[in-house]
C-alpha cells in the first residue's frame, strides 16, 4: 500500500501516518524526521537543512528529493510506505510519480488532513515529541500518561525547535503558497481521500482503514 499524508504542519500527518504504519507494517517516512534525525548527528545534510527549517522555509528540492527516492528504494518499502511531509511541492511530487513511475507503480492512496489554521497555531503550542522513537503528543489533547515522558521507550519529551508560534505563522503561509496544490494534483488522480484532523484519533484511523481496505 503507498500513502501520501497531505495536510497543513500540525494538522495531524505525522500522528495519523504512524498508527497506519503500525496497522499495515509498512514504514511511516518523514522527510522532517529525517532531517532533524541529520542535525542531532550534525551531518552535512543536517547543516543545510537547519537554516531553512528553523526560519520555517522549506528545504531546497534537490536535498530532498533524492533522499526519498533512495529511502523508497529499500527493501523494507517492497510492500509499500507512507510518506508523511512529502510531497511539498508540485515540481517533487512530479519526481515522485516520475520515480514510481519508472518502476512500473504509482501513488495508490493521498490522505488530507483537515484543520483550521487557527486551531494549529494554538496547537503547535502544547506538542511535544520523543526525540528517540519519534511518538507525538499534546499537552491538552494526547498527554502521555506520565508528565513529560514518552510512553513507548521513557525518554524526556521535547518541544520542537520550529514550533513557535511565528515560525507555525511562516510555514502555514508557506503550505497554502506551495503545499496546498498538491490537493488538486492527487485529486486529479482520483486518489485523494480526506481525514479530520480534529477527530478523536483511534475512531479516525478506523474509519479511514475501512475506505483502504475496501
Ligand atoms: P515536518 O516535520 O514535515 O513538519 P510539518 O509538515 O510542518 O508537519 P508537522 O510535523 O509539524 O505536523 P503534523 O501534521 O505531522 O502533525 P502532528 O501529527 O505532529 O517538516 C518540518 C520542516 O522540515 C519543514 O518546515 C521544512 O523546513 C522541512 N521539510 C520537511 N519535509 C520537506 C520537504 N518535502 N521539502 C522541503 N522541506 C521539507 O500533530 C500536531 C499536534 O496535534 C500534536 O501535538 C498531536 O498530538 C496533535 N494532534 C494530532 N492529531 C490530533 C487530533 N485528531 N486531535 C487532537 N490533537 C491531535
Amino acid at each position: 500500500m503507498k500513502i501520501v499524508m497531505l495536510g497543513a504542519p500540525g494538522a495531524g500527518k505525522g500522528t495519523y501516518a504512524s498508527r497506519l504504519s503500525k496497522r499495515y507494517g509498512i514504514p511511516h517516512i518523514s522527510t522532517g524526521d529525517i532531517f532533524r534525525e541529520n542535525i542531532k548527528n550534525n551531518t552535512e545534510l543536517g547543516q543545510k537543512a537547519k537554516k531553512y527549517m528553523d526560519e520555517g522555509l522549506l528545504v531546497p528540492d534537490e536535498l530532498t528529493c533524492d533522499l526519498v527516492m533512495d529511502r523508497i528504494s529499500e527493501d523494507d518499502c517492497k510492500k509499500g510506505f507512507i510518506l508523511d511531509g512529502f510531497p511539498r511541492t508540485i515540481p517533487q511530487a512530479e519526481a515522485l510519480t516520475e520515480a514510481l513511475s519508472a518502476r512500473g507503480e504509482k501513488m495508490e492512496y493521498a490522505l488530507n488532513v483537515v484543520v483550521e489554521d487557527e486551531k494549529i497555531v494554538k496547537r503547535m503550542a502544547g506538542r511535544r515529541s520523543c526525540p528517540n522513537c519519534g511518538a507525538i503528543y499534546h499537552l491538552v489533547t494526547l498527554p502521555p500518561k506520565k508528565e513529560g515522558i514518552c510512553d513507548k521507550c521513557g525518554t524526556p519529551l521535547v518541544q520542537r525547535a520550529d514550533d513557535k508560534e511565528e515560525t507555525v505563522l511562516k510555514r502555514l503561509s508557506i503550505y497554502h503558497e506551495q503545499t496546498e496544490p498538491l490537493i488538486e494534483y492527487y485529486n486529479k488522480q482520483g486518489i485523494l481521500h480526506e481525514m479530520s484532523g480534529d477527530a478523536d484519533v483511534d475512531k479516525e484511523v478506523l474509519r479511514i482503514a475501512k475506505v483502504l481496505e475496501a
